[in-house]
Formats: structure tokens, C-alpha cells, sequence
């Protein structure tokens, strides 16, 4: 049933046409995971392997995030992970904010309805501002956050530490610190269920 609302979301992403992203893209990118991943994680927007491969952080940022994961203990094939904007923006620039908005708006909001993590991992400053108003992730890095009845949990995007041994740490660091976060958030609802009768 969730896998069906996550296939048909995708297969409207494919086709989609809404906003100016789709004429440079050679494959839009959904997103990937499990349906039912209590982690989820939310970059930026493809960049050129990944809309070479139709597949979320595949390239070099993608290979750092999937050390990250295994590091923490985490399994890719556990969580899900997906972008603000499912298409490639020209020359790997930021996509704007009517991009962000009419993109988010018709899919990212329905795939976390759909997979209903229990903790939202935000990827760089694209990801905070357009989830939470936030300018930059500098002032939210390695914080948490509660807003719409959802938890956020923001760090680095992976391609801030790709090149920088000291980003690099904090962003392994902050991997490891969602996945204890997720844990305390398991027992905390475990408990509250046991009050509500
Ligand atoms: N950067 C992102 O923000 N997302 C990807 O999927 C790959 C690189
Ligand atoms: Fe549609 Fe999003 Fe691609 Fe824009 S970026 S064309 S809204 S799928």
C-alpha cells in the first residue's frame, strides 16, 4: 500500500513538467529507500550522476553519505533518501525558491506523509531553509527541531565535507548522533503510548 503511493509519486515526477528544472534533466530523481524508514534523509537536488542514474546521491557526495550510514550503523536500504527538488538545476546551482516550493508542494511533502519517519535528517543549508526558514545550517548543525508534528535533525550536506577533514568529522559525528536521536525517539513514543488509553 505505501510502496504504491511512493511508485505512483515517482512515476508523476517523471513526467513532470511544473517548473523550468525539467528541461535540463536527463533523469528526474524521486528519491529511494524503504516505505517504511523510520530515518529519512532530504538533500539538495540531483546533481550530474545522480540525474545520469535517476538516483539519489549516487555521485561522490552520495558515496560520503553511504560511509556516513554505515559508520552509525545505519543500512542505506533502511531509510529513505530524497531531495527538495527531484530534477537538476543547470550548472549545479541552487534552485530557486519558486522551484523549491512548487516541487516540494507536489512531492516532498507527500513522500513524508507517505513514509511517516520518526526522524527527518535536513542535508546542508538548501534542505534548513526550505524545511524549517532557516538562512544556514552553521546555526543548526547538530540541532533538532520539532515543526508541523515532524522531527528534524539538520547537519552538513555531505558535499561540505568532502573536502574540508574537520566538516568531514562533524558530519560522521552528526550521522552517528541522528541514529542515538532516532533511538531516544523509539523509547520516548514507546512510553507515551503506554498513557494513552
Ligand atoms: N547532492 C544532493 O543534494 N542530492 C543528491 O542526490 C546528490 C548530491
Ligand atoms: Fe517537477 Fe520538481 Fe522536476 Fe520541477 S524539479 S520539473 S517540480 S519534478
Amino acid at each position: 500500500m505505501l510502496c504504491f503511493v511512493l511508485d505512483a509519486i515517482a512515476e508523476e515526477v517523471r513526467a513532470c513538467r511544473l517548473c523550468p528544472l525539467w528541461r535540463g534533466r536527463r533523469n528526474a530523481v524521486p528519491g529511494e529507500g524503504s516505505p517504511r524508514a523510520e530515518l529519512m534523509f532530504i538533500g539538495e537536488g540531483p546533481g550530474e550522476e545522480e540525474d545520469l542514474q535517476g538516483r539519489p546521491f549516487v555521485g561522490r557526495s552520495g558515496r560520503l553519505l553511504t560511509e556516513a550510514l554505515e559508520k552509525a550503523g545505519i543500512r542505506r536500504e533502511d531509510v529513505f533518501i530524497t531531495n527538495v527538488v527531484k530534477c537538476r538545476p543547470p550548472e549545479n546551482r541552487e534552485p530557486t525558491p519558486e522551484e523549491r516550493e512548487i516541487c516540494t508542494n507536489k512531492y516532498l511533502f507527500r513522500q513524508i506523509e507517505a513514509v511517516n519517519p520518526r526522524l527527518i535528517v535536513l542535508l546542508g543549508s538548501v534542505a534548513v531553509q526550505t524545511l524549517l526558514g532557516v538562512s544556514s545550517v552553521t546555526a543548526v548543525r547538530g540541532k533538532a527541531f520539532e515543526k508541523m508534528g515532524r522531527r528534524f535533525f539538520c547537519t552538513y550536506h555531505p558535499a561540505a565535507a568532502l573536502y574540508n577533514p574537520g566538516n568531514r568529522e562533524t558530519f560522521f559525528n552528526d550521522i552517528k548522533k541522528a541514529r542515538e536521536l532516532l533511538e531516544n525517539l523509539r523509547t520516548f513514543d514507546k512510553q507515551k503510548t503506554l498513557f494513552e488509553v
